[in-house]
């Protein structure tokens, strides 16, 4: 069930953020799994951060639902980690699929929409299923970092939004990654041998789509190797909310 506003403040919204900062990932976890339960779900990509959280959310016992936004155009490294970290974990990953196929979109709006209209294949393919999956959430748990780019620099722990004006429905965004760096995830991800999509050994940094990723340099920015060729840094799921309140 989306989430009312008489049931957090943006007042108490703000104090927990700042209070966030100095708590243990796993304490944040747990305060959010104390007052939502499972109306707070983990969204993950399967990269380093999403998969620290779901780690300690396990390890924890706080059984968060987990989804993914399956565009259909992932590589297949990436839909194999997901098989192989639903064993590692021994949790059930829920795909999200886009409302038009592949052969649909195609014909709806031309061959290879990536090539010509990225912003309108990533708002089909990723923000339309996203949304209508916040419907149902009081509590969306991301693994953004503010280390990943000049955008996320500002992101707060905890963020409220009003993400549906029509309907009056409000979103809490949890960010508890905001604050750990590349370095700090992976030597985790190391330290408790966890799953990781082997692209990351090859140059990938950042991985999403297998048209609009590409291997990047260490001296290019971490997320440098997406949508190469167009202006645009961020595929809509982190922006259509606007600003918080
Ligand atoms: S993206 O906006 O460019 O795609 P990025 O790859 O940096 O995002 O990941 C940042 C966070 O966005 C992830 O930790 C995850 O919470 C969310 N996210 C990105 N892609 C997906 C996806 N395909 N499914 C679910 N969540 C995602
Ligand atoms: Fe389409 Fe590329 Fe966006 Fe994936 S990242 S949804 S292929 S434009």
């Amino acid at each position: 069930m989306s989430l009312r506003l008489d049931e957090i403040t943006p007042e108490e919204v703000r104090t927990l953020a700042d209070k966030f900062e100095t708590r243990a990932l796993e304490d944040v976890l747990r305060w959010t799994w104390d007052r939502f339960g499972p109306r707070a779900a983990i969204g993950t990509s399967f990269q380093g951060a999403g998969l620290v959280m779901i780690h300690h959310a396990v390890k924890a016992g706080l059984p968060f639902p987990v989804f993914t936004l399956d565009t259909q155009l992932l590589f297949p490294e990436t839909y194999e980690l997901q098989r192989r970290l639903e064993n590692f974990f021994e949790i059930k990953i829920e795909s999200l699929i886009p409302e038009l196929s592949l052969e649909e979109q195609a014909k709806d709006f031309g061959p290879e929409l990536w090539k010509s209209r990225p912003d309108t294949c990533c708002s089909i393919r990723k923000v339309e299923p996203l949304q209508k999956k916040l419907t149902q959430l009081a509590v969306w748990i991301t693994g953004i970092r503010r280390q990943q780019s000049d955008t996320r620099e500002s992101t707060r722990i905890l963020e409220l939004y009003h993400f549906d004006i029509l309907n009056d429905r409000y979103i809490l965004k949890l960010n508890p990654m905001a604050p750990w760096d590349r370095d700090r995830v992976w030597a985790y991800l190391r330290e408790h041998k966890i799953p990781y999509n082997p692209l990351q050994d090859r140059g990938y940094r950042s991985i999403g789509c297998y048209p609009c990723t590409r291997a990047t340099s260490d001296a290019e920015s971490e997320r440098a190797g997406r949508w190469t060729g167009f202006d645009k840094s961020e595929c809509g799921i982190h922006t259509f909310l606007g600003q918080s309140i």
